[in-house]
């Protein structure tokens, strides 16, 4: 795959173990999902060390007052995309427990793979945050492309992207429709096969976190 600008794949060793349990047909869905957040938890530190919006507070210490840097609350917004992107928000409050949730339900046609979009709500004043799109699963890029889209209609302007496996074709589709948006993916794999899944993969990720087969 070309090199990309707006394009962060990690590459370490923590995250590639992870991967490989999660990727286990034997993974349990308590082990699925406690990964999935894990996972998130180490991209976020990463992914949110720019674009996030800080103010200066004056601390005193024992010893004298210094003026300190830190996160402005609520200057960001978790959008999950429905539903395998909700197994990433705990993971990103971990470490910014006051950032807001909108959701935006997708699910892929499984002929046409294209997406469809059946929910969207979102918190008020979006337009003015850091706006960090979860998914785990980063395919055709449909989804994702289709996600960013909307935010973008509704006015905003400063979005990242985070999933945990992308393919080849997806993140070089995302990169291409929206350079201006930042995209962290954990790991980058082979290819999709005829129906749109990612190989080696980790399968359907919603089904394993949720369950549902
Ligand atoms: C999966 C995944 C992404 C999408 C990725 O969701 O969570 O949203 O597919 O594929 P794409 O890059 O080709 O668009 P799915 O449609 O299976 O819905 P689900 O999360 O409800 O299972
Ligand atoms: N969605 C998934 O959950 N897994 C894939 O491999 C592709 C799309």
């Amino acid at each position: 795959m070309k090199n990309y600008d707006n394009v962060v794949i990690f590459d370490h060793p923590l995250i590639r173990h992870k991967i490989a349990i999660l990727r286990d047909e034997r993974t349990s869905m308590k082990e699925f999902r406690e990964l999935i957040e894990e996972i998130t938890t180490l991209m976020t530190y990463e992914s949110l060390k720019d674009g996030v919006q800080t103010t200066e507070i004056e601390v005193k210490t024992p010893l004298e007052t210094c003026t300190q840097t830190v996160v402005a609350d609520n200057s960001v917004v978790i959008v999950p995309i429905l539903r395998a992107g909700l197994g990433m928000v705990n993971g990103v409050h971990v470490l910014f427990p006051s950032a807001r949730v909108g959701h935006i339900g997708m699910f892929r046609n499984e002929e046409t793979l294209q997406p469809e979009t059946y929910y969207c709500k979102l918190p008020e004043g979006i337009e003015n945050n850091l706006v960090m799109v979860v998914d785990p699963m980063l395919a055709t890029g449909g989804s994702a492309c289709d996600a960013i889209d909307l935010l973008k209609e509704k006015g905003c302007k400063n979005i990242k992207f985070m999933a945990i496996i992308g393919a080849p074709e997806g993140v070089s589709k995302l990169a291409q429709a929206h350079p201006d948006v930042d995209i962290y993916v954990s790991t980058l794999d082979r290819c999709l096969n005829e129906n749109g899944y990612i190989l080696p993969g980790l399968g359907d990720a919603g089904d394993r976190l949720f369950g549902t087969k």
